[in-house]
């Protein structure tokens, strides 16, 4: 292959217009294709425009080297599932793994080889949009989400039909951003770094995932984009990964604006870090030649490469992109995926699994016996979200369409005996402006121009006339996602006044949150009755609360991030390190964490892993194989019993949480070391175990990357056992050398 050659296989742009030529002249895209300067191309859509970008590329390329197509498919492909944060609360691995292998199915009909998920950015703090992308707070939770998700997405291999490629997405800490400012960069101890933010890369990694993107923040000072620690050190050299490293949208060009060198120098900074891909900015297409002629000298970041050292660079990516190719089948055959032979699986049963999966997100936060509830009935059903389709959709749903989407209204209208009285309430929000900003992608917040007060007293009306009212309140859209942190997570003033109205009338509220982060409640909790978090369900969300609501589905949905009950708590998380203050008596002011924090304010703050059943679950006392166990082979059992002693059956998901109260450094006062979820039929008991293994008793030390090892300390261990991260019981073990 020539320089050039090479060179263009490293480029990446986005379908954008595609080959459409109008008076203006052929499209940049159109350019590159017949210059052979294009390796992939993200964002087209529809099999026959993909179609039409490989010929042209074949026929530029004098190789024949064909493209590959990728596309951002987070949460479902034309069937769009609950959002990430959504789905990971059904901690249902299985299901996880049926919506990914349902979407890599819808994406592989279309063309697509490659997807841009999972994103497994381990998020803290709810003001960052995109938590809304991510599987939450939790380390282990999130690789289990990864391993379900790459087997979803990539089955038996990224060559097989109706499967494609999976990304591991952002590389890395994304999640851990200043302030939960999007783009903003992570300052972390690199324990925390391997423990939390690369711990579901090594789980996505092991089960064979084909390629990674690097994210858009610095990690301790050095942008992610340029390193070369992290991507050819950690991910290459220490993990063996041997895949494609994509760069995120224009991430290679930003490194100028972190203040890392000039364009042509991050150019080989990236390349050097092991960015294979170059995604839309295309700096590597014009800065390369030149540095593969003159090399590099820039005194102003300490960065030298000479020519041959670029060229090698250069030869190394290229030879991932083509490999990438080779595995993807491309090689052999580059219309492969193009060819029409693969079909979507049937829209019905994307519906049904999207309903499922819709049911199994939902988390029930606090019923007063009001549900299930029973037809026949009359119902208030009010809020912004009643009738609402494109905000239910989510972000990050590309290929979705609002139209799909059945409205909480017509999911309850179709209930025999269920008489529905609708009101709106109020607005999403009331500022012009953030309408407008969350309008910016397509009108999906409208306006009701009534008076606000008018409207509240519509909403009140109905719910004194029905004695029962269903309040669908929540977040648009565009209150999630990309580039959309909000300073304060909570629920919007004006949907804050409707409850209060509404609680004022003493009828009992099932209140449920269409959201797309953990809100902090606050009042909102108190007054509901009944609690449901339906975060944004996909094209079945309000059907598939209206199952839970009316009892044909049973919760089951158990946090994966805390709910902090006010939004200045946040970054909040179940797996904080001990402190030796405030501790009870001398310093204790409050045990709420904050002077201003009520204890009864304190109360809406929902723990991570908890989520109530219409079941009463007992849990019996933990029983242990052993209380001892000895070096690296040692293993104890422990059985917990749990017996459902309520009228309907419940999927329990029983949590094991692990504490080391000794040890060289401060350890987390709890952490998620394994889960199961068990059936238990009504009246029955069911049984979960867990086997415990010294690798569950390792932790890093890291006085730097490189340094880090896994270390444990013999002593004693305390394992907790229960329904969530807070209500535990306790069982003390002992670990010998
Ligand atoms: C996002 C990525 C996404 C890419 C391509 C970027 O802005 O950070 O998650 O895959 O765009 O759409």
């Amino acid at each position: 292959m020539t320089l050039s050659e090479k060179i263009g296989q490293l480029n990446l742009l986005a379908a954008g217009e595609g080959l459409a030529t109008g008076a203006a002249g052929p499209t940049r895209l159109a350019e590159r294709l017949d210059r052979g300067e294009l390796g992939a191309v993200f964002g087209t859509k529809s099999l026959a425009s993909a179609r039409a970008m490989q010929e042209r590329a074949l026929a530029g390329s004098r190789l024949s080297i064909p493209l590959f197509f990728a596309e951002d498919v987070i949460h479902g492909h034309r069937t769009v599932f609950p959002l990430p944060i959504a789905l990971a609360c059904s901690w249902d691995m299985a299901l996880i793994e049926a919506t990914a292998s349902h979407a890599a199915c819808e994406a592989a009909a279309e063309g697509l080889h490659q997807v841009y998920a999972p994103m497994i950015d381990v998020a803290r703090d709810p003001r960052w949009g995109r938590i809304a992308e991510s599987p939450g707070e939790d380390p282990l939770l999130a690789a289990r989400y990864a391993v379900a998700t790459v087997r979803g997405l990539q089955g038996a291999g990224i060559a097989e039909p109706g499967q494609v490629a999976a990304c591991l997405k952002h590389f890395v800490a994304y999640g851990a951003t200043l302030s939960g400012r999007d783009y903003d960069n992570a300052s972390l101890a690199w324990e925390d770094l391997i423990e939390i933010h690369l711990a579901p890369f090594v789980a996505g990694l092991d089960v064979g995932a084909a390629s990674v993107m690097a994210s858009f923040n610095a990690v301790n000072r050095l942008p992610m984009h340029a390193n070369a620690p992290l991507i050819d050190g950690w991910l290459r050299g220490k993990q063996g990964f041997d895949g494609l490293v994509v760069s995120d949208y224009t991430g290679v060009q930003e490194l100028s604006a972190h203040g890392i060198g000039a364009p042509h120098t991050v150019v080989a900074r990236a390349l050097h870090a092991g960015i294979d891909m170059d995604m839309v900015g295309e700096d590597y297409l014009r800065e390369l030649p030149r540095l593969a002629v003159e090399g590099l000298d820039a005194q102003d970041c300490d960065m030298r490469f000479t020519p041959a050292e670029i060229e090698g660079l250069i030869d190394r990516a290229c030879s991932r992109v083509l490999d990438f190719k080779a595995r993807l089948g491309l090689l052999d055959d580059p219309y492969r995926g193009l060819d029409g032979a693969i079909s979507a699986p049937p829209r019905a049963e994307g519906r049904a699994l999207a309903r499922r999966a819709a049911a199994a997100a939902c988390v029930l936060l606090k019923n007063d016996r009001l549900l299930p509830l029973k037809a026949p009935c009359d119902v208030a059903l009010v809020g912004p979200f009643a009738e609402d389709r494109a905000n239910m959709l989510g972000t990050w749903s590309v290929a979705g369409d609002a139209r799909d989407v059945v409205t909480l209204r017509e999911a309850l209208e179709i209930r025999e005996g269920v008489r529905l009285q609708c009101a709106r309430g109020c607005n999403v929000v009331d500022e012009a402006w953030l309408t407008d900003r969350l309008n910016v992608h397509g009108k999906t917040v409208e306006t009701d121009p009534r008076d606000p007060g008018d409207m509240i007293a519509e909403a009140v009306a109905a719910a004194r006339t029905a004695g029962l009212a269903i309040v669908a309140v929540g977040e648009a859209r565009e209150h999630g996602g990309e580039s959309s942190s909000r300073l304060a997570p909570d629920l919007p003033a004006p949907q804050r006044r409707l409850i209060d109205a509404l609680s004022e009338t003493g009828v009992p509220l099932v209140i449920v949150v269409f959201a797309s982060r953990p809100l902090a409640l606050g009042a909102v909790a108190d007054a509901a009755s009944a609690l449901l978090y339906a975060w944004h369900g996909g094209i079945a969300g309000p059907e598939g609360v209206a199952d839970i609501l009316f009892g044909d589905a049973a919760p089951s949905g158990r946090l994966a991030a805390s709910l902090p009950a006010h939004p200045g708590e946040v970054p909040l998380h179940h797996s904080e390190d001990p402190t030796g203050r405030p501790f009870r008596g001398r310093f204790e002011k409050f045990r709420t964490g904050w002077l201003d924090l009520s204890d009864d304010a304190a109360a809406a703050r929902y723990p991570f892993g908890f989520g109530l059943t219409y079941s009463r679950l007992r849990y019996d006392a933990p029983v242990l194989s052993s209380t001892r166990a000895r070096g690296d082979d040692g293993k104890i059992e422990l059985r917990v019993t749990v017996t459902n002693e309520g009228d309907v059956d419940a999927l329990e998901t029983v949590q094991l949480y692990l504490s080391d109260p000794v040890a060289r450094v401060t350890r987390p006062a709890r952490r998620l070391i394994d889960f199961q979820q068990i059936a238990v039929a009504s009246r029955q008991a069911a049984t979960a175990r867990f086997t415990v293994t010294l690798a569950q008793l390792r932790y890093p030390l890291a006085p730097s990357l490189e340094d880090a090892q896994m270390v444990w300390d013999p002593g004693s261990f305390v394992l907790h056992v229960g329904p969530n991260s807070r209500d535990t019981t306790a069982a003390e073990i002992v670990w010998e050398r």
